[in-house]
Order: structure tokens, then sequence, then C-alpha cells
């Protein structure tokens, strides 16, 4: 892994190079969004599927009317909680200069404002668009730390590293292009903060292969099997535990001992990447985590690590 200095990272973005960056949620793969030839860059390092679109990074709202059109309801939810993990999809201006790639070719894009403070000095210094996946392998564990993006990527990718991700999980997406607000993915902002600000229940789409393709990929799969809602000790398992650890582990990875959801989502991805790493364990056991608040997206990318082998 090559370690790159803002400056360094900045300037690689301009000449069309992609580099891995930390935001608040989990490390990204960016390039500049208005460079096809820098996008193609990402889908390649990723090996990710073309129809899968990705997010637009701004240092700025002010950025967005060149870009989408806006309505009442975004300028809400981005007066409520930008900067920060909360990703808007909004309908593309017919001059919008992003290229097509980054929407894979939907009449849409994906935008958010990242709260980490070496991504927005970064964006800022850059003043254009910058499209960032999670900068890991497509269908692989997202990355919180630059060590997992090199255990991820390889040791060629330029990463700037800005320490461990607070938020742990990507993004929450909401859709804007239609009538209804739609939960495209649940993440780091609770559905219930978002409908408070709203004023409306989101709505879950049915339909997910028009509204967001990524969503249908295997994803966030570790090497070794994942077991759903364990209540006792079962093989060589390791355990993410929630709450008081149970019995009969000897491997215990605790997500949060005192049964605190934003500090389990912080740790969820860490947890699962060490005990992946742990010689002589043949599965993850995980502990119930209650359906709500930052729960749903916890128990969302656990699912899809659970089926995702
Ligand atoms: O927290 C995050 O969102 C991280 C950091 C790096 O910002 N990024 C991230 O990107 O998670 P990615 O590419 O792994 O996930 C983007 C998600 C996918 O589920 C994709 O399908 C959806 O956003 N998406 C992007 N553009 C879309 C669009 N135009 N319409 C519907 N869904 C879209
Ligand atoms: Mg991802």
């Amino acid at each position: 892994m090559v370690d790159v200095t803002i400056s360094e990272a900045a300037d690689r973005l301009r000449r069309g190079e992609v580099v891995a960056i930390p935001t608040e949620t989990v490390y990204g793969l960016a390039a500049d969004a208005t460079n096809a030839a820098a996008v193609a860059g990402i889908f390649a390092a990723k090996g990710r599927p073309d129809f899968n679109p990705l997010i637009c990074h701004v240092a700025d709202p002010a950025q967005l009317d060149a870009l989408v059109v806006l309505d009442d309801r975004a300028r809400r939810l981005i007066a409520a909680f930008w900067p920060g993990a909360l990703t808007l999809v909004l309908p593309r201006r017919a001059d919008c200069p992003v290229a097509s790639a980054v929407s894979a070719g939907l009449p849409s894009l994906a935008l958010r404002m990242p709260a980490h403070p070496l991504a927005r000095e970064l964006l800022a210094r850059i003043g254009r668009p910058v499209a960032a996946p999670s900068a890991n392998r497509s269908g692989h564990v997202s990355p919180t730390t630059a060590q997992h993006v090199r255990d991820s990527l390889g040791t060629e990718i330029a990463v700037l590293d800005g320490g461990p991700c607070s938020v742990g999980l990507e993004s929450t997406v909401v859709g804007l292009t239609g009538d209804a607000a739609t939960l495209l993915r649940p993440g780091g902002i609770a559905a219930e903060d978002i409908e408070a600000v709203l004023g409306e229940t989101l709505v879950q789409p049915t339909d997910q292969t028009l509204q967001s393709p990524g969503m249908l990929l295997k994803h966030y799969a570790p090497r070794l099997p994942v077991r759903l809602n364990a209540a006792a000790a079962q093989g060589k398992e390791g355990l993410l535990s929630f709450g008081k650890p149970l019995p009969g582990f000897a491997t215990v990875f605790p997500l949060s001992e005192r049964g605190d959801l934003a500090e389990a989502a912080a740790r969820l991805y860490a947890g699962l990447h060490a005990l992946d790493h742990v010689a002589g364990l043949d599965g993850i056991a995980v502990m119930p985590i209650p359906q709500q608040g930052l729960g749903l997206a916890i128990n969302d990318r656990l699912v899809r690590a659970a089926r995702g082998r």
C-alpha cells in the first residue's frame, strides 16, 4: 500500500487516478467523477459490475445545483444531516458534468457530503464531485481502516490514512426521484431520524432492480460462514457479541458490551474482518441485534454477510 499525503491525494485525483480516502462511514475508492476514464479505473480496481452506480461526494451543498434537480425534501434533509452519513439520489440535470458511468446510465445521481475532516479538506481542494464506492473488492466486507483497504485491494493502491471510521457503516441511501421518498439502503443514519425530518414514512422499494442495483449483489461477505441470532456455542466459531457475551466461545469480538447500537455499528466491519483472520475458526456466530434505529442497517449487512458467500 502506498501511503499518500492530502496534497498527493489531490494531485492523483486531478491526474485522473484513483486513491482510497477516509470518510466517517467507510473508506472510499475515489476518482474525479467528471472524468470518465478515471471513473472506469474505480470499476476496474474493485472488480465492480458496471450496472452498479456510484455515490458522488461534494465539499459543499452549493455544488449540487449544477448536477441535480433539488426539491424541498432534499433541501430539508441536507440542512438536517449534511455533512454526514446520508446519500440522496436525485434526478440528474440534462447538462450534469458527471460521467454517465457514475450513474450506471440511470437518469439519477447519488450524492453525499462526508463529515470526515480529511475528506472535506480533499474535496474542497479538488472543487469537483468525486465518485467513491467503498474501497474493497466487489463483494467483500467494507473497509473501516487503511489496513482493511490494503487487505482487500492490495499493495499498489494509494491510501490517504485518516484513522478508523467513526460511523463504520455505509451511508443511508434515500431515493428522491419520485413522489415517495424511498429507503434504498439502510445505513449510518437511522431511518426514523430521516422520517422525522421529512414528516413522512420512507417507502421500502419492492422492485430494487430498478431502484438501487447495488443492493441485489452479494455483499459484505467474509471468508467464513456467518450464523445469525446465535443462542449457544457451536463448532469452532468465533463470536460477535452484543451485550453480555454468550458462554462457550474461546474467541469473542464485542460489538458493544453495553448494548449500544452506534458503538456496535462502528465496530461491525472491524469485527467481521478480525474474526475472519483468526486461524482455526470455522465460522462466525452473531448474537441477536435489536431491529430498531441503527440496528436495521447492522442487520441488513449481517444478513448479506450470512448469505453472501
Ligand atoms: O458511506 C458510503 O456511502 C460509502 C462512502 C465511501 O461514501 N460509499 C458507498 O458506496 O457505500 P457503494 O458504491 O459501496 O454503495 C453505493 C450504493 C449502492 O447500493 C448503489 O446501488 C446505490 O448506492 N446507488 C448509487 N447511485 C444510485 C442511483 N443513481 N440510484 C439508485 N441507487 C444508487
Ligand atoms: Mg460497497
